[in-house]
């Protein structure tokens, strides 16, 4: 299909129509920010290999019964995906106490929580994204309770999916962030799979591959982000 104009433009993304009434094009840039924007900067190459790790993780996601909106790979740096309205709720999955959890309930980082925790916030640059529940989504007609049920089935079992996938890659799925939207009457999964979006830590080492590395200045964000993608490919990224 045929690009045509941009529809919205992210922090770390931009979404184009096609000629094609059912799909859109994501193009994935180098642009970090973090802190609801109080920090930004570059990742070389980020764009790139978020395409292609959130490009493996669909694929691997679909093969095993999730809906998703990915389509295809298109460039090193753009995918097609299906047309969706978004659903303005991030849904959080945590395995493993860190960042706003940690902070919250006052947990070392690296607690092992005994069953996932599942968390909603509500999708608004102007609030910061407050953390919200069933009864405010409801309220707020965000979603509908049949919508949420199916939404909190795929979240768990997509963390249920990926915690499986990745301890084969040595990496521990500390937490992660899903956005959902709806796509001819059903919910599907949009938005990007990533270490922008998730908590990956080595297993042994416990090293962080993921962008905690930018958000705490740890050092060496591109080497995490391709280490990622070598464990998930099998390639080294050139
Ligand atoms: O900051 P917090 O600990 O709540 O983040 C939980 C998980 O959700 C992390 O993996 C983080 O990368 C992801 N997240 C995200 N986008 C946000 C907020 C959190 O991808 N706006």
């Amino acid at each position: 299909p045929r690009q045509l104009e941009r529809l919205y433009e992210g922090k770390a993304k931009r979404v184009y129509r096609t000629d094609d009434p059912d799909l859109y094009l994501v193009e994935y840039k180098d642009d970090a920010t973090a802190f609801n924007g109080a920090k930004k900067g570059t990742i070389q190459n980020k764009g790139v290999l978020n395409n292609q790790i959130s490009g493996v993780f669909f694929r691997m996601l679909e093969e095993r019964g999730i809906p998703t909106h990915f389509v295809e790979l298109v460039s090193d740096r753009e995918m097609l995906v299906k047309t969706l309205e978004i659903v303005p709720v991030e849904v959080v999955v945590r395995n493993i106490a860190a960042g706003s959890l940690a902070k919250r309930l006052g947990l070392a980082e690296g607690t092992v929580l005994s069953s996932p925790v599942l968390e909603y916030y509500y999708k608004s640059d102007e609030l910061g994204d407050p953390m919200i529940n069933d009864y405010h989504i409801r309220a707020l007609g965000l979603a509908s309770p049949e919508q949420m049920e199916r939404i909190r089935d795929i979240a768990l079992a997509v963390n249920s999916i990926m915690l499986e996938y990745l301890a084969d890659k040595n990496i521990d799925l500390v937490d992660f962030k899903l956005e959902f939207g709806i796509h001819k009457g059903a919910v599907i999964l949009g938005d990007e799979i990533s270490p922008d979006t998730c908590r990956f830590w080595d297993k042994h080492t416990r090293e962080k591959l993921d962008k905690d590395r930018f958000r705490r200045d740890l050092g060496n964000v591109e080497g995490a982000y391709e280490e990622v993608f070598k464990r998930l490919t099998g390639k080294s990224f050139s």
